[in-house]
């Protein structure tokens, strides 16, 4: 029996370094998908595709040759064949990523490579896992892979995902760095309202309130939650 492990959370809960540690912990691949977003919106911008333009959007992101590599001690972004792991992370994109991220017909497309990816447990790329897969994001316990055999929802109150942003992004957490991060983090989170909600867990899906867990402890309590 492959496993797959659904992990969703908003900016700041902790998500992606909580999922690859969890995924190392049991022998798992791991795909980030909001990394498949953010190529997508990378893929557009650098090819000059109108953002504004739903269809061409569409058609962009369909066309798009991303690999995703789900080893989860070295993911890897490739997009035609460039290493990109960088350049999804820049205020650029994540400025953008949500107008990509709400079109509809984007998000059919990545949820199916999503789900080809979950599917494959990470074989194609060579990694040897092949036990499973701990895949995390935004819909993935609700839409993605609602059949998960553990489906967590990783939350943190506003103040400690500001934190945990700023230290991510200004490698500080002083006052005027989580002020920086405030008007990003808060205006994501509403532009990505209509295809995230965070507010109450869906059912069956387990919620972890990181707010006052360090990273060992989050990590602890997800693997709680995967071996009941
Ligand atoms: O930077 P952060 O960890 O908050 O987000 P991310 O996981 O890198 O995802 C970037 C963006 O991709 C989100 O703000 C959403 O717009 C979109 N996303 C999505 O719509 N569905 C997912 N399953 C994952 C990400």
């Amino acid at each position: 029996h492959v496993v797959v492990i659904a992990v969703d959370g908003p900016s700041g809960s902790g998500k992606s370094s909580v999922s690859k540690a969890v995924a190392a912990r049991l022998g798992l691949a791991y795909l980030d998908t909001g990394a498949m977003y953010r190529a997508a919106t990378l893929w557009c911008v650098d090819g000059g595709t109108d953002l504004t333009d739903q269809a061409a959007v569409a058609d962009a992101v369909r066309a798009m040759p991303l690999e995703m590599g789900v080893d989860p001690s070295a993911p890897t972004v490739h997009l035609d064949g460039r290493d990109v792991a960088e350049a999804i992370r820049t205020t650029e994109v994540s400025t953008a990523v949500s107008q990509v991220a709400t079109n509809l017909d984007v998000r059919a497309e990545l949820r199916r490579r999503q789900r080809a990816i979950i599917e494959a447990e990470g074989v194609e790329d060579g990694f040897s896992g092949g036990a499973g897969i701990v895949a995390e994001g935004r819909d993935i316990t609700t839409v993605v892979a609602p059949d998960a055999d553990a489906r967590v929802l990783l939350t943190a109150s506003e103040e400690a995902r500001l934190r945990r942003r700023s230290l991510e992004v200004h490698g500080a957490a002083d006052a005027s760095a989580v002020e920086a991060t405030r008007d990003q983090v808060l205006r994501r989170d509403r532009d990505d309202s209509t295809v995230s909600q965070f507010q109450v867990a869906a059912d069956g899906v387990v919620t972890v309130d990181s707010s006052d867990l360090d990273f060992e402890q989050t990590i602890d309590a997800v693997l709680a939650v995967v071996a009941r």
